[in-house]
């Protein structure tokens, strides 16, 4: 029960404890259908949908008069009798006593029940926010938080805030977002990663999640220039340890997911079996056998190339189980990651791509940790020694094996719901073409 002005409603999802009884709702009516004697209302309150059911002959004129002007997006208050109906998808319904509008929308709601285009959708993201699917949506993204840190808590790993405003890159210098600085310049973090290292050195096993930043001038279904993502970083956890983190987290993400939400996955037409068959050990590949693979499958990636958009949807496409990649041409990866010391042409890197043609969700490395290489490495991809002095310190004082990772968080959440595009996973989407809302 909660209280406002000392008035006591409740909020639809503890609504199973108040069956039979008269309760109070607030919230929005999303959809209202009337005949001449009983009006259906469709109503949310944000943790859940009920329908309400006015009957004329029950509830008088008046009142009446009063609930047939409800259009869509009407905010009310809704009061009446709480009761099971096994027919309804929520499982009750509410036998409307009384009902107060508290605003009626000034003019006709733009998003109608037809089918919209994307850009429409898009360009009015503030309310189609409020759709049913999109409320799935982020409640599933909530709860895929709510799992990252709940399992790396666990697993000893505690917070810790990286900046934002940076002065070096960390995953290349292409996709750098410039930012002046009074009088020098910043950079907008493409990962709080670097950081991550210099904190496990005090606090053993760290993650940071947060907004990243990358000016990716790619138009594809997985591409944000604004995105979530989560670094995790842990000392003396080396290359295959680091994958087996991996591997539990999205296992614990999914059966968060899984248990609590059900009816949001129905809701998005979101077949759960494939999710639920997920296991582990994941599969594991090298770069050089997803290369022979893919290009039996005709396609014409070189040796050394790094994986494309098409390639990880054909490859995913395959099978049903997530995949690591493992030990990339060390040409295609970042400065940071330590050789392979098998073939020091690779390195002990890792992607994790989703099944079902959703490509890479992950992407990892156990890290150089001396200081000599690290130095030449740094050099040798042209960044700045100046800037970049106080990451070489972590090698020069007690330097340990230790590995990492970054998920990105739209990408998780668009596979759990079966989206085709990230954009509408995350509440604001910034992509090339779009800043508004
Ligand atoms: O593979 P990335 O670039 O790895 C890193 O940034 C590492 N520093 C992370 C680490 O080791 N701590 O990015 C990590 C993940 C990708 O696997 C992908 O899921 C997501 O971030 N990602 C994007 N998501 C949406 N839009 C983009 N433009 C993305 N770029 C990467
Ligand atoms: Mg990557």
């Amino acid at each position: 029960m909660y209280y406002f002005y000392n008035m006591p409603y409740i909020l639809l999802k503890d609504i199973d404890q108040y069956l039979d009884q008269e309760v109070l709702l607030k919230g929005w009516v999303f959809n209202f259908r009337s005949s001449g004697k009983i009006s259906f209302i469709q109503f949310r309150d944000g943790t859940g949908q009920i329908q309400g059911v006015a009957v004329k002959n029950e509830i008088g004129d008046d009142l009446w008069e009063n609930i047939i002007k409800i259009v869509d997006e009407t905010s009310v208050e809704m009061s009446g009798l709480v009761k099971q109906e096994p027919r309804s998808p929520y499982g009750y319904e509410m036998q409307v006593k009384d009902l107060k509008i508290i605003q009626a929308p000034v003019e006709e709601y733009p998003i109608a029940k037809k089918e919209h285009g994307p850009e429409f959708l898009l360009d009015n993201r503030h309310l189609w926010l409020r759709s049913t699917k999109q409320w799935a949506i982020q409640r599933i993204r909530n709860t895929i938080i709510n799992a990252t840190f709940e399992y790396l808590n666990n697993q000893g790993f505690i917070k810790i805030d990286s900046p934002i405003l940076t002065p070096t890159c960390c995953e290349g210098t292409t996709t750098l977002f410039e930012v002046p600085y009074f009088d020098q310049k910043a950079f907008l973090t493409q990962s709080g990663q670097l950081y991550l290292e210099a904190a496990i050195m005090s606090f053993g096993r760290c993650f940071d999640f947060g907004p990243v930043f990358r000016a990716e001038k790619s138009k594809t279904r997985r591409h944000l220039t604004e995105f979530w993502m989560m670094d995790a970083e842990a000392a003396y956890v080396e290359h295959q340890d680091n994958m087996k983190i991996q591997e539990e987290l999205i296992l614990f993400i999914l059966q968060k997911v899984l248990d609590k939400h059900q009816k949001d996955l129905e809701i998005l037409e979101r077949d759960p079996e494939p999710l639920k068959n997920i296991k582990a050990p994941f599969i594991r590949k090298t770069h050089a056998e997803v290369i022979q693979e893919l290009q039996a499958m005709g396609s014409d990636i070189k040796e050394n190339n790094d994986l494309g958009a098409d390639d990880e949807t054909n490859l995913t496409q395959k099978y049903d189980q997530p995949i690591f990649v493992e030990r990339y041409p060390a040409a295609v990866k970042a400065f940071y990651m330590k050789r392979d010391p098998e073939n020091p042409d690779l390195v002990l890197n890792n992607d994790l791509l989703a099944p079902e043609g959703y490509g890479e969700i992950i992407g990892g490395s156990q890290r150089e940790d001396d200081y000599q290489k690290l130095l030449q490495r740094i050099k040798e991809h042209n960044l700045s020694v100046e800037d970049l002095n106080w990451y070489l310190d972590l090698r020069k004082y007690g330097s340990v094996p230790h590995s990492g990772f970054g998920y990105g968080l739209e990408r998780i959440v668009g596979w759990v719901c079966g989206l085709h595009h990230v954009r509408e996973t995350i509440p604001f989407p910034r992509t090339i073409y779009r800043l508004k809302p």
